[in-house]
């Protein structure tokens, strides 16, 4: 049977009806990420109580982790519309002049991968977000003249998968970035709990553990595996999931016990197999796997690194000892003394 590719799948379709259907409503409903969560919540109600609008937000960290769903509870808790768009959508300065005079007073404008917006685009945010207002260049040449928009009051939240990629003056606009972290199997069991309810799911508190531990840190993750449980339970377990029915379900997908993917896995063997443990740069790896290096770069790096099988130096990639014995190898020594 095939494995389930659930990170190309987060990374492409992160709003699928499922994805809506089990995110958060509200602040008390988002788990995990307390400090972010706290900041935030301060942020918010000291806004209110000045009667100011909400200062900007920086989101920061991999996929599936909450970033968009934040942007709305954020939207919600300040009683205002989200306006949501992204880096690439917005190709011309016309585009974003068009997005920026729509917008209301106090409205909440979301830019998804804010790291890709075009440099061009970004000069003419700054004044946007710092004085509100937009300065537009009409005609060219000796006729060539600016004319000034004010703009309603807003909140930008930016969204990066890359705060690495983020230019310096837009990271200057913002203030502390809030940066999400992978969620602890704790985490994601009380999240799961809550969505096997949504989805009418039996599901017992070990089965959720299971599913928590092989979930790589990530809600959208969890969820996923969830939604693949939950059929083989239907079919095959009375539908009740059991830690048992969940460790099947997820063995039948190739998951295995540590979460890591046929991707991640693919990775590791690449990196000791064909380049002898690295350093090994990004694009190498990534032609050796067949996946594009920026995913290579936004979803599976991290995690790798955070399970301590893969170290980024500045002469590339190199496998860790737990590497080797994830693979069943034995570590040569090198990467048992961390020589790099
Ligand atoms: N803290 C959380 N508590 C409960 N569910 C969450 C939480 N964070 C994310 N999710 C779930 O994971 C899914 C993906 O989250 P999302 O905000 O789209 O991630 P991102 O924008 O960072 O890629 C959401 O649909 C939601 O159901
Ligand atoms: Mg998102």
């Amino acid at each position: 049977m095939a494995a389930l590719d659930l990170n190309t799948d987060a990374f492409n379709a992160p709003d699928s009806p499922f994805d809506l259907a089990l995110r958060p409503g509200d602040f008390s409903e988002f788990h995990g990420q307390t400090k972010v969560k706290e900041q935030l919540l301060v942020m918010i109600e000291a806004a209110k109580q000045r009667g100011e609008p909400l200062d900007h937000v920086l989101l920061c960290g991999p996929p599936g982790l909450g970033k968009t769903t934040l942007a709305n509870l954020i939207a919600t808790a300040i009683g205002s519309r989200l306006q949501t768009t992204s880096g690439p959508q917005i190709e011309r300065a016309g585009d974003l002049a068009g997005i920026l005079t729509n917008l209301q007073d106090r409205d909440v404008l979301f830019i998804d991968e804010i790291h890709r917006l075009h440099p061009s685009i970004e000069e003419y945010l700054y004044p946007a977000i710092e004085d509100f207002r937009l300065d537009i260049i009409i005609d060219q040449g000796p006729k060539a003249r600016t004319i000034r928009i004010d703009l309603p009051p807003f909140t930008l939240v930016g969204a990066t998968t890359r705060a690495g990629m983020l230019t310096a003056p837009m990271r200057s606009r913002f203030g502390i970035p809030n940066r999400l972290d992978y969620y602890t199997t704790e985490e994601l069991q009380h999240i799961l709990l809550r969505s096997a309810r949504l989805l009418g799911v039996e599901m017992q508190p070990g089965g959720a553990l299971e599913i928590a531990r092989r979930s790589r840190g990530t809600p959208r993750i969890a969820n996923h595996l969830l939604r693949w449980v939950r059929d083989f339970a239907q079919v095959k377990a009375q539908n009740v999931v059991t830690e048992e029915v969940a460790g099947q379900a997820l063995t039948m997908r190739d998951i295995d016990e540590t979460g890591l993917d046929e991707m991640d896995k693919r990775i590791l063997e690449a990196i000791v197999g064909k380049f002898d443990g690295g350093p090994v740069g990004l694009n190498s790896v990534a032609v050796a796997v067949g996946e594009d290096a920026s995913t290579l770069e936004d979803v599976h790096e991290p995690y790798l690194v955070m399970q301590g099988y893969l170290k980024r130096t500045p002469r590339g990639r190199v496998a860790m000892a737990a590497a080797y014995k994830k693979l069943g190898l034995m570590p040569p020594v090198s990467a048992q003394t961390e020589l790099f």
